[in-house]
């Protein structure tokens, strides 16, 4: 039996200070500890919580947590910031909220190479064995939830919301972590719902809705040098919606050296979704790159299988692989992508991939 000691923050206002004192006692405690933050609405400043603590730690947080709109009260590029912690619960219903409107209009970061990064809702540096449930991430002004250096964490019934058109706002971005879950849970946001960068390994999406958004996606990589592998990526049982891709892999072209292998696509539900199935090893937003030098990012062991629904483009399946490096060993399963527009008939289009057909596919694998 774990016994806990519990730290309320007080419940008129628990204001930065507040909350930093009880999670200090809490992690200075020989038994687990939980920091409470009870039912209501307020400001919380640039908040680090850093371990090691001397045993395990949760948050409970019931309230309505609000960042300062103004850009200018940040250090640094996280809001909430839980760092270096072995044993980790964050629950309880509570809401996030970046207020992001306010700092949406100064993000060029998708344009250029040299901008201000603005602050993300949470941040997970460190953090093992933790779990994060019943938690909702609202409005950050950059990524929603992002994920360094973890293992073992997972998201369950978490909710993730922005408009469309917010940029950046990336819903979960996981990078050289392993062993991360996300389930159960519902992102919208104005960037990819989920986003897998190097290093990442062991990751599990199942029963996750995105939309909008920009689908879920691996990459981009090859932009900078000595990026470690993504392998072992595995999204189930997910639906997308209205988002402008699918499941993507995007890796830049005249890129350093890479690795993406061992991903599984199955059982997924486009509803209006833009590139359903992409792989895009020209990734070249804005015109930041040497078009027409192949990528050398290595793609293999992809499986998709038992992909349905509608299209919002004509080119439903667009496996665009490095000429460099041609994908190996992807199978293709089960597809059945329609598409309505008025831009012809749905197509399949594949180069440098020969993939192996296992299911039926509508339209055929590979038209042209
Ligand atoms: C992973 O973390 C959870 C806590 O969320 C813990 O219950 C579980 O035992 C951990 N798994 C492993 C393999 O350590
Ligand atoms: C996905 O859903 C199917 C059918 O509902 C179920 O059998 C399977 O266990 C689910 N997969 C995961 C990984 O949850
Ligand atoms: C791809 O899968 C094969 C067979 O399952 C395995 O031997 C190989 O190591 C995998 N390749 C990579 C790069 O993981």
């Amino acid at each position: 039996m774990l016994s806990w000691i519990t730290v309320m923050t007080g419940l008129a206002f628990p204001g930065l200070q507040a909350l930093q004192v009880a999670f200090k006692a809490a992690c200075n405690s020989e038994v687990p500890g939980r920091v409470v933050v009870p039912p209501g609405t307020f400001t919380l400043n640039e908040a680090l919580f850093q371990g090691p603590c001397k045993s395990p730690i949760e948050f409970l947080v019931q309230a309505t947590i609000r960042a300062p709109s103004d850009t200018s009260a940040f250090k640094t590029d996280g809001w909430v910031v839980f760092s270096y912690i072995n044993g980790f619960k964050l629950y309880g219903g509570g809401v996030f909220d970046g207020q992001g409107m306010y700092a949406w209009t100064l993000n060029d970061c998708h344009k250029t190479f040299s901008c201000r990064q603005l602050p993300m809702n949470l941040r997970f540096n460190f953090v093992s064995n933790g779990l994060v449930k019943d938690i909702t991430s609202k409005d950050s002004k950059s990524f929603q939830v992002n994920v360094l250096g973890c293992n073992n964490l997972t998201f369950d019934h978490v909710t993730v919301t922005a408009p469309d058109n917010s940029p950046n706002t990336d819903g979960i971005h996981i990078g050289r972590s392993s062993g991360i879950y996300i389930t159960n849970s519902n992102i919208g946001t104005g960037d990819d719902c989920i986003s897998l960068g190097d290093g990442s390994k062991d990751v599990h999406v199942t029963g996750v809705k995105c939309g909008p958004g920009h689908g879920i996606s691996v990459g981009s990589l090859g932009k900078y040098q000595n990026e470690d592998p993504v392998t072992g990526f595995y999204v189930k049982n997910c639906t997308l919606t209205g988002t402008m891709n699918g499941i993507r892999i995007k890796t830049w072209p005249a890129s350093y050296p890479g690795v993406i292998s061992d991903m599984q696509f199955e059982n997924i539900r486009m509803d209006n979704v833009g590139n359903p199935v992409i792989i895009d090893q020209e990734y070249c937003p804005w015109n930041l790159c040497k078009r027409g030098v192949p990528s050398l990012v290595r793609i293999s062991n992809i499986t998709i299988d038992n992909v349905h629904g509608t299209s919002s483009t004509p080119v439903v399946v667009n496996m665009g692989c490095s000429p460099a490096f041609p994908c190996k060993n992807v199978r293709l399963g089960k597809i059945y992508l329609g598409y309505n527009g008025p831009q012809g008939r749905a197509v399949s289009v594949c180069s440098n991939v020969s993939p192996t057909i296992t299911g039926t596919q509508v339209p055929p694998a590979c038209t042209t």
